[in-house]
């Protein structure tokens, strides 16, 4: 039974299935004010108690979206039989947690970071890569964090896990985070 299978704590069991799957990367989705949804790839940097980190472009698309609504969502696919689905809010991560992060990035990673405007028109390629250039000249050393790059936690108040069944007869836990703390579990319909 799937219910035997899942462990009561949803950080826990999504550790394990993530150790299985090996690979990091997951749907963001984000809406605008107005409710305007947006769904984008990023990179999941770390994940326990707190939450789910990564990190971006604060001016970006999602980065401008988050700004004005912090409720976001995040799906994980991982082959052949796996999904997860999370929402809840994020927050901002502490400067000192994103800085130490920032510090182990390449400096290629570090110099593309601050050549680009993301999400902004760019008339081409080699306007980016001379802004590369001209990073690299303003900084031959250490590269400083951008003030408008950083790292967003999604603190989740629901995770479903999902896995495939050849009837189609799918199965679906959800766990809620509940208000007096701890988490409920649910059978959702496939
Ligand atoms: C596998 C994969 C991982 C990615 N990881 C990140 C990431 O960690 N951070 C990021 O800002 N963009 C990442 N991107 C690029 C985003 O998908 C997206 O193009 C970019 O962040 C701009 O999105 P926006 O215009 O909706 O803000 C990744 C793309 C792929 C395909």
């Amino acid at each position: 039974m799937f219910e035997d299978e899942l462990g009561p704590d949803p950080i826990a069991q999504f550790d394990e299935w993530y150790r299985q799957a090996g690979t990091d990367a997951m749907c963001l989705v984000t809406a605008s004010a107005d409710g305007a949804p947006s769904g984008r790839m990023v990179l999941l940097k770390g994940h326990d108690d707190r939450g789910f980190a990564f990190y971006t472009n604060f001016h970006s698309a999602k980065g401008r979206d988050l700004a004005e609504n912090p409720k976001a969502g995040l799906v994980f696919h991982w082959l052949p039989h796996r999904q997860v689905r999370v929402t809840g809010t994020v927050e901002r991560i502490a400067d000192d947690e994103a800085e130490r992060y920032w510090r182990n990035r390449p400096r290629a990673s570090q110099l593309s970071a601050w050549a680009s405007r993301q999400s902004e028109v760019v008339e081409s390629r080699a306007i980016l890569e001379a802004r590369v250039v001209e990073v690299e000249e303003r900084f031959p050393g250490d590269v400083p964090q951008p003030p408008f790059w950083g790292g967003f936690r999604l603190r989740p108040d629901s995770i479903e896990f999902w896995h495939h069944r050849d009837d189609r007869l799918h199965d679906r836990l959800r766990y809620r985070r509940l208000d007096v703390g701890g988490w409920i579990r649910e059978r959702l319909a496939p």
